[in-house]
């Protein structure tokens, strides 16, 4: 306890010093809640306003995706690298370190696997687990136009409901089936329902005409997803062309686990996330990173 007597009196209120009032530095998120944002700055760096989001959540509909049959050999030596991590509880309880210190959005939708009606998901976890993991965000597949839209919609609202209960943001995932569309008027659909119905962050697909009117036209931070194994050139410029359109980062996967130097390629995509290097520049880095490491295991 403080001690009472003797006590320092000249105490200085600085009455000529306007009390600071900062707001934030994500789209969208200046109103929220202290908790919450202080989750978002775990997710998306302060000094890029962007993320590397790492995605390995596939194995939730998908079992053993090539890259990820031993998360535990493959993914960590790839975590000093990413922003956040997208996971499921069950590989993060199972395999990542506790003392991982970035970001980590939860998968808490889930339900049928890749043999059967995909939109037909539920949330998959419990508000307690979340906060019991202290998650920076829980990440939920939305499928607008997909025969389950309405429901996984409701998946995604309540998600929201409950996040806000205890500052936790939802992303809201726009899920597209192999009969949706990805051209700008159906990603920007989709991204501003989840946005309108609450979503603190959404992740949709590139499209190469319009995307700027996809991220414009979106309230909250939109991070793009990586989808189907490209050459490491053709994502660097995904991701390139994405960011300079809007996007608050990237949460991609198979295109950085797939790579043939995936610690090579995650930094490549740092590079361009937060330093909006040119795409064939981040090329250069890459192939240097992976000849450095090639050298490096021939050596041990
Ligand atoms: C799939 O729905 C999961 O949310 C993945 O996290 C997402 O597809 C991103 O991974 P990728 O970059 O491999 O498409």
């Amino acid at each position: 306890m403080a001690d009472s007597e003797d006590i320092k009196e000249n105490k200085n209120y600085f009455p000529d010093i306007p009390a600071r009032h900062e707001g934030f530095y994500l789209k969208g998120a200046h109103q929220l809640d202290w908790g919450m944002r202080n989750r978002l700055a775990r997710i998306f760096r302060p000094e890029s306003g962007r993320t590397v989001m790492l995605a390995i959540d596939h194995g939730y509909f998908l079992g053993p995706t090539t890259g990820l049959e031993r998360v535990d050999v493959t993914i960590m030596p790839l975590l000093e690298y990413a922003d956040a991590l997208m996971c499921t509880r069950g590989i993060l309880r199972s395999t990542i370190p506790a003392s991982f210190g970035n970001g980590v959005v939860m998968r808490s939708s889930g339900g049928p696997s890749t043999l059967k009606e995909l939109s037909n998901e539920h949330i998959a976890v419990d508000i307690d687990d979340a906060i019991r993991m202290n998650v920076s965000a829980m990440a939920v597949q939305v499928y607008i136009g997909g025969e389950f839209e309405t429901q996984s919609v409701h998946n995604m609202t309540q998600l929201v409901d409950m996040g806000l209960r205890y500052g936790i943001p939802t992303l809201g995932v726009t899920a597209v089936g192999k009969d949706l569309m990805r051209d700008a008027r159906y990603l920007g659909l989709a991204t501003r329902i989840c946005a309108e119905l609450g979503a603190q962050v959404v992740k949709t697909y590139y499209c190469a005409e319009g995307f700027e009117t996809v991220t414009a036209a979106c309230p909250v931070p939109i991070v793009m997803a990586g989808g189907k194994k490209l050459p490491e050139l053709e994502a660097l410029t995904m991701a390139y062309s994405a960011v300079s359109q809007g996007a608050a980062g990237v949460d991609m996967g198979r295109n950085i686990f797939q790579s043939d130097a995936p610690a090579a390629m995650i930094q490549a995509v740092g590079k361009v996330v937060h330093e909006l290097m040119k795409p064939k520049q981040a090329y250069d880095c890459y192939l240097t990173l992976k000849n450095e490491q090639a050298t490096a295991r021939k050596r041990a």
